[in-house]
């Protein structure tokens, strides 16, 4: 069921029984500390490139891995003009008539193209949003039918956001590489596989409280770098057993540690579950840039001291992927899965 359609039915009358599938009993559970939002760590990474290398930026990549999860990133890189085109032309293909989007509906079993996510039940609650899911990078492994024409700028606008986000992908894992002294080989084709999503939230005027945009999750990628589209809130992230709420930043890519890299790291960088909120009067609109290592590697964790444990197994990308995809958002499960304990 297509929720932005859903969601123009609701002028604040639709009922419980219709909203059924979406209706969540536990979202109150744990506590939004609005207070901490503003905490969110910022990582300057024009300080951390390897010509202009600053301890104190090095420092505070390393913590905001460690503590947080979820990072600010500013001098990021990315073209004032390349984040325009994108953000506009997301915005433009979510206002398409449904029939034209349906045109790039997903078929059964695809991950690509536009729809819903991680429908993997019949009586699994739903999330109030849409989405649309290209695999951008390498170039080779583009499936061009699913590249919308519509707008006519939009495939530039996603090649173009692509490699600028492959290149802030780059520096990054380089930076974290550095920062953990590991062989930057190991590095290098950490974050080969590209996968965008664009996220579509509209407004849930009848009970906006009761539904989730997104169910807490974390990402299995390595490395995901989200761009908060049109400034909406409604992120929230897990921290000490409460949630924060992440404001957007115009200026700033938003990034956060996916599993595999977690696994990389032996648990020392954390992969955090986060969720998002659904407001009443205003849609909400994200892009999602993961970056994953080619599907057909291996992660493993690389320790630091020769009596540090292992926390996790060995995984194979692709089985990781897929043994997330196949289950039913669920806070942290995949990762538990491989842990060793
Ligand atoms: C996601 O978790 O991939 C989506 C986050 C968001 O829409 O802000
Ligand atoms: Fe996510």
């Amino acid at each position: 069921r297509n929720v932005q359609d859903l969601a123009a039915y609701d002028a604040g009358e639709l009922t419980a029984d219709a909203l059924e599938r979406y209706i969540r009993p536990d979202i109150d559970k744990d506590a939004v500390l609005y207070e901490h939002s503003g905490e969110l760590p910022v990582v300057d990474l024009g300080r951390l490139n390897p010509q202009h290398w600053e301890e104190e930026a090095a420092a505070k990549l390393r913590y905001a891995c460690e503590e947080w999860g979820f990072f600010q990133v500013l001098s990021h890189g990315v073209p004032e003009e390349v984040m325009v085109n994108i953000k506009r032309d997301i915005q433009e293909f979510f206002e398409l008539p449904l029939d034209v989007k349906n045109a790039y509906a997903q078929t059964p079993g695809d991950l690509q193209g536009y729809g819903q996510a991680y429908v993997v039940s019949n009586d699994q609650k739903l999330d109030w949003a849409d989405m649309f899911c290209i695999i951008s990078q390498p170039p080779p492994a583009r499936d061009m039918k699913h590249w919308p024409t519509q707008p006519l700028t939009f495939r530039k606008s996603l090649e173009d956001y692509s490699v600028e986000l492959e290149k802030v992908a780059h520096s990054i894992v380089t930076a974290i590489g550095k920062i953990l002294n590991i062989d930057p080989e190991l590095m290098s084709d950490k974050y080969a596989v590209q996968v965008l999503r664009m996220n579509y939230y509209p407004p849930c005027t009848s009970m906006p409280e009761k539904v989730l945009g997104f169910s807490p999750h974390s990402d299995a990628s390595f490395l995901t770098i989200l761009s908060q589209v049109n400034s909406v809130e409604g992120l929230q992230i897990r921290r000490h057993g409460a949630w924060v709420p992440v404001k957007p930043h115009p200026e700033a890519l938003l990034v956060n540690v996916g599993d595999l890299l977690e696994i990389m790291t032996n648990g020392k960088f954390k992969s955090i579950e986060h969720r998002v909120m659904i407001n009443a009067r205003k849609e909400r609109l994200s892009v999602s840039a993961f970056h994953n290592p080619k599907f057909d590697g291996v992660v493993a964790p690389v320790t630091v001291t020769p009596t540090e444990k292992l926390l996790y197994r060995t995984v194979k990308v692709e089985d990781y992927i897929k043994h997330h995809l196949s289950n039913k958002l669920d806070g942290k499960r995949a990762l538990d899965h491989v842990k060793t304990f």
